[in-house]
């Protein structure tokens, strides 16, 4: 894909994350119908709405790209390009009426070796009007404005957030990383967002994002968009449709935070190898 094709695509991602960030906002304080529910997650009728509003705005320009979203998958499964989809990245913020959700959207393209690259991401907050948006190679942008990681290089000052999932195995497995972690930085938060975690690190307000149990649709735009702005993202599949642990930060914190025992998944055990590129 050439660069102008890389910028059609990501104005064609933008146009979609616009119609559903706003589907988002007039539906903030309204009474919500719920899907499913379950110990730590709600699914709401207005997730799949917002994915099918993206959904045909991408297919209106390409029709030949597939789509794997939280909500299902759309297309043909053997494509080579394909987008992948959080139509509403904090669903249970949303529905609690809390403005702390966002659309992910990213285009991932199977290079030689048959794995899919991220090349374009965009993560949308309607709630602050907050675009952020990158191609790789490129810098990234916020409201079309060059952003960058962080300089932090001390645990000391630096805000980490953490995602906890969903599950109690991810709970458990995360508590006493947590344990340890909120006392040696500045603060810990945990925002109910990965997507927008993940803009905040690209950002410079955090400085690290953590997660042991997370899928492809909450992370691909924001992993992207994090390397675009000068930061690392590590993450490794684990068991699961489409599962992830990850590391994600400024790059000057990663080894500190392995340090004293993140490997992702279980208790205190190996730190994970290395954060790479993300393909
Ligand atoms: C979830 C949120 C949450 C993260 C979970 C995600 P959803 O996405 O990003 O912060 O901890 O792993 O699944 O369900 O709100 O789209
Ligand atoms: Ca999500």
């Amino acid at each position: 894909m050439t660069l102008s094709e890389q910028s059609k695509a990501l104005a064609c991602a933008v146009r979609a994350a616009r119609a559903a960030g706003d589907l988002m906002r007039r539906n903030l304080f309204a009474v919500k119908k719920i899907n499913a529910t379950s110990a730590h997650d709600i699914k709401l009728e207005l997730d799949v709405r917002c994915q099918k509003l993206i959904e045909r705005a991408l297919h209106k320009s390409y029709p030949r790209i597939a789509l794997l979203g939280e909500e299902g998958v759309a297309g043909d499964p053997t494509a080579p390009q394909r987008w992948v989809v959080d139509p509403i990245d904090g669903t249970v913020n949303f529905a609690y009426g809390v403005p702390h959700a966002c659309v992910s959207i990213a285009l991932q393209i199977q290079n030689l070796a048959a794995e899919f690259a991220t090349v374009v991401g965009v993560v949308f907050d309607p709630f602050c009007d907050e675009l952020w948006t990158a191609i790789r190679g490129h810098p990234a942008r916020l409201n079309g404005k060059v952003i960058h990681v962080s300089d932090r290089s001390t645990l000391g000052e630096a805000i980490v957030s953490i995602g906890f999932a969903k599950t109690t195995a991810t709970l458990n497995a995360t508590l006493p990383y947590f344990n340890e972690l909120v006392r040696r930085v500045r603060k810990v938060r945990m925002m109910g967002a990965a997507a927008l975690a993940l803009t905040y690190v690209a950002t410079g307000r955090f400085d690290a994002y953590i997660e042991r149990g997370i899928r492809l649709w909450d992370i691909a735009a924001g992993g992207l968009i994090i390397e675009c702005a000068g930061g690392e993202f590590w993450r490794e599949p684990v068991p699961g449709f489409h599962k992830y642990r990850m590391l994600a930060s400024n790059g000057r914190l990663r080894k500190k935070l392995e340090g004293f025992g993140y490997d992702g998944i279980g208790p205190i055990s190996t730190p994970p190898q290395r954060v790479g590129r993300s393909r």
